[in-house]
C-alpha cells in the first residue's frame, strides 16, 4: 500500500526584493517587483508503508518546501499529494494526527518549559489518553535514554538531548508518518548515531514510514535502502542506494593522521589528493583500490596513526549522476 503519493508537484515562491540601501527602500514604496523561486519543479514519487526512504540533494533543491508540502505546511503551486489517503493541505483534524515532523533547525518545544511540559501540552493537543501518554512516554524515554533530562528546561540541553526530546514530541500520538528534516545536523557524531539507531529501532518495532533528508551519508547508509535524489526542484534519481553507490561512487575517501608532519607529495603516490592539512590527509581511491591502498599505507614507512575510510560526500555523488545526465 502506498501511505504517500506525489504526482506531479510543484512549488513556486513568489516573493518581492528590494534593493540596498535607501534608494531601494524609497523605490520599493512605488515600485515593487515580484519575483518567483521555482523551488520544486513537478516531481512524483509513490512510499510504502513502513520505508525508510532517504530524500537527498543539495542545499537549496526544494527538499524543506517537498516535506513541507507533504505535512501540510504550505500549499502547493499544482500537482498533488496524498498521505495516508489525505490531501495535506486540507489539514484535516484527521490527518494530524497521522504524522509527526521534526526539522533540525527549527526547534518546536518550547525552550522555557522542561520537555515533559510540551509533552503534556501536546498530550492534550491530540487527544492522547493517559494510559497511552504514560506507555508511550515510559517507551520513548527508555529507547532515548534521556529520563534524567525531561525536568529541565530545554534550552539548557544540549543539541542531541533537545533532538531527542523533539524525537519524542514529534511521536507522542504513534504517527504512521514520520518527515524527519535534517534530524542529525550540528550534533556530534556519538549523538548522530545515538538519534540514528533510535530511528532504525523505531522504524522496525512500528513500521512507521519515514522520509528522511540527511546531509550525512552515515544516516543514509544505516537508515535507508531506497533513495530519491532531488536536485533543482527535479528528481534525478529514485531507486536502491546500493544501485546509486555502485554506478556513481566510483572512489571512497581514505583519510590518513599521521604523528608528523608529512609533506602532500607522500600521499599522492596512493591516489588523488583531496585534502591536506599536515598531519591529515584526504586521498580519493578508486573503491575497487580501496583494500589494497590501505594496506600499502599501513605497510609504508610512514608515521600513521589513524586510517578512516568513507564514502563520498553525497553532494558528490549527486554531482556525479548531474554530470552523467548532461552528457
Ligand atoms: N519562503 C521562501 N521564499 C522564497 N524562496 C524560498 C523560500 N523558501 C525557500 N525558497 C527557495 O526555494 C528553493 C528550495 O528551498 P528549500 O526547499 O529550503 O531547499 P532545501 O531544503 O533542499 O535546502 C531555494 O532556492 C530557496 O532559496
Ligand atoms: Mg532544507
Amino acid at each position: 500500500m502506498n501511505v504517500i503519493s506525489v504526482k506531479n508537484l510543484t512549488k513556486q515562491y513568489e516573493f518581492y526584493r528590494k534593493h540596498a540601501g535607501l534608494w531601494g527602500t524609497l523605490t520599493a514604496l512605488v515600485y515593487r517587483k515580484k519575483q518567483y523561486a521555482q523551488a520544486v519543479q513537478g516531481i512524483s514519487f509513490d512510499i510504502k508503508e513502513g520505508e525508510i526512504v532517504g530524500f537527498l540533494g543539495p542545499n537549496g533543491a526544494g527538499k524543506t518546501t517537498t516535506l513541507k508540502m507533504l505535512s501540510g505546511i504550505l500549499y502547493p503551486t499544482s500537482g498533488e499529494v496524498r498521505v495516508l489517503g489525505c490531501i495535506p493541505q486540507e489539514r484535516a483534524n484527521e490527518f494530524k494526527k497521522q504524522f509527526g515532523i521534526v526539522m533540525g533547525q527549527k526547534d518546536q518545544l518550547e525552550k522555557m518549559l522542561p520537555a515533559m511540559d510540551s509533552f503534556l501540552l501536546l498530550k492534550e493537543f491530540y487527544g492522547v489518553s493517559d494510559a497511552d501518554f504514560a506507555r508511550i512516554t515510559e517507551e520513548l524515554v527508555e529507547l532515548l535514554g534521556i529520563r534524567d533530562f525531561l525536568d529541565i528546561p530545554v534550552r539548557r540541553l544540549s543539541l542531541g538531548q533537545r533532538m531527542k526530546c523533539e524525537l519524542v514530541a514529534a511521536l507522542l500520538h504513534s504517527p504512521k508518518v514520520l518527515f524527519l528534516d535534517e534530524p542529525t545536523i550540528g550534533l556530534d557524531v556519538v549523538a548522530q548515531k545515538n538519534i540514528r539507531d533510535f530511528i532504525k529501532k523505531y522504524n522496525r518495532q512500528k513500521k512507521t514510514t519515514i522520509l528522511l533528508t540527511s546531509h550525512n551519508m552515515d544516516d543514509i547508509k544505516e537508515l535507508c535502502e531506497r533513495v530519491i535524489i532531488i536536485n533543482f526542484g527535479k528528481i534525478i534519481y529514485d531507486g536502491q542506494l546500493s544501485t546509486l553507490i555502485s554506478m556513481y561512487a566510483k572512489e571512497k575517501i581514505i583519510t590518513v593522521t599521521t604523528d608528523e608532519i608529512m609533506p602532500t607529495e607522500v600521499f599522492e603516490n596512493f591516489g588523488t589528493v583531496e585534502e591536506y592539512q599536515g598531519v591529515k590527509a584526504s586521498i580519493r581511491v578508486p573503491r575497487a583500490q580501496v583494500k589494497e591502498v590501505a594496506a600499502a599505507l599501513i605497510a609504508s614507512p610512514l608515521p600513521i596513526d589513524d586510517i578512516v575510510i568513507d564514502e563520498m560526500p553525497i553532494d558528490d555523488i549527486i554531482r556525479a549522476i548531474f554530470e552523467a545526465k548532461q552528457e
